[in-house]
């Protein structure tokens, strides 16, 4: 499972990779999960829209300035002009693939009949997908598709879907186990995943609720699925990528790295962090990251609340070092403590 996956020119090291979610897998999150051992990432969506690409937000999205390759772009729209124009648009600045969005349910899309919103319309659906194959075809690149299970509990036509985007020249399918109604309430299901990768050849990715390495293989088994995605289960914890990596290749369950270990993670994320966003939007955003990596803490809600109120770069990385780098700090009985004998070798996650 952990040989390589192909999508068009590009060769994927591992079929365990990052989902996009806007707000958190940003360029410095992506980067540093891709150094601890995901396979892939793809951007934050972007926005079709002509008129709204030159938003701060939008454009820092599309920023990827020392991103490995492959970059793949995740466009959100409804109007399949649109989308070939954003397709070129993002080709001709340095993404490699372009990434369909049809799985997001929030309302601000949806409204706008866009993300999961197109899974009720099959033939808009497969025109979207075919505007995106077109106008990336002069650039050699891959065009794919990450979709919801349906839309809703009586609709579950993600298999239907899967077979008009192969048809229409997609490359890969992304399933997030989840109808559009359930948005994120309920459990993620794969026999619909199980259905979507026999309607079709190309390689189909498993997502949704994937949270440890056992869970990476049940799903994969469950499913039939050629590689697993992960969301939220990486948020503050992005070794995760590399402990199922390794698990799938050997067998092996690498423990959770002690803070001794992930704080160079984190700081090394945070410096990037600060480096995009600048400092005053970036001591905001940031909160979210760390709320994230210390949750599990002896003391992390304090930390945390304590974190918040903090206004500048320097005060938060000082209240980090204080965590993290006087091992009085935390307590040696815990599992995570630095003081730990467990060790994550980074080179197995590599
Ligand atoms: C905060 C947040 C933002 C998300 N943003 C996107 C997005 O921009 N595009 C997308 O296709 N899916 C988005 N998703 C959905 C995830 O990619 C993924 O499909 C979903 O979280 C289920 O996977 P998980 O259980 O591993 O988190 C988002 C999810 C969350 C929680």
């Amino acid at each position: 499972m952990n040989t390589p996956l192909q999508l068009g020119r590009f060769t994927l090291p591992n079929r365990v990779f990052a989902a996009p979610m806007a707000g958190v897998t940003d360029r410095p999150y992506r980067r540093l999960a891709r150094q601890l051992g995901a396979g892939y990432c793809v951007s934050e969506m972007v926005t079709s829209r002509a008129d709204l690409r030159d938003s701060l937000k939008t454009s820092r999205r599309a920023n990827h300035d020392g991103e490995a390759a492959p970059i793949a772009v995740q466009i959100v729209g409804t109007d399949p002009g649109q989308i070939a124009e954003a397709t070129r648009y993002n080709l001709e600045r340095g993404a490699h693939i372009i990434d369909i969005n049809m799985g997001c349910p929030a309302k601000k899309v949806c409204n706008r009949w866009a993300g999961s919103a197109l899974m009720q319309d099959e033939d808009l659906a497969a025109r979207l997908v075919d505007a995106a194959v077109q106008a990336a075809r002069p650039f050699d690149a891959p065009v794919t598709l990450k979709m919801r299970a349906g839309w809703c509990a009586a609709e579950r036509n993600a298999p239907r879907i899967a077979r008009l985007a192969e048809a229409a020249g997609a490359a890969m399918l992304v399933v997030h186990g989840r109808t559009r109604e359930q948005g994120y309430g309920g459990e993620a299901e794969y026999a619909t995943l199980a259905a979507v990768k026999r309607s079709v050849s190309i390689p189909v990715v498993a997502n949704g609720d994937i949270d440890s390495p056992q869970k990476a293989a049940a799903v994969l088994a469950a499913s039939g699925a050629d590689a697993v995605m992960i969301g939220r289960a990486a948020m503050g914890r992005p070794w995760l990528f590399g402990q199922v990596v390794r698990y799938l290749a050997d067998g092996t369950l690498l423990p959770d790295p002690a803070p001794a270990q992930w704080r160079d993670w984190l700081f090394a994320h945070l410096d990037d962090h600060y480096a995009l966003y600048g400092e005053s939007v970036g001591v905001r955003t940031a909160r979210k990251h760390v709320g994230w990596y210390v949750a599990n803490l002896p003391g992390g809600t304090a930390f945390r609340q304590h974190f918040n109120t903090l206004q500048t770069a320097a005060d938060q990385l000082d209240a980090l070092r204080r965590l993290l780098c006087e091992p009085q700090s935390l307590s040696s009985a815990d599992p995570l403590s630095p003081l730990s004998p467990l060790a994550f070798p980074l080179a197995a996650a590599a």
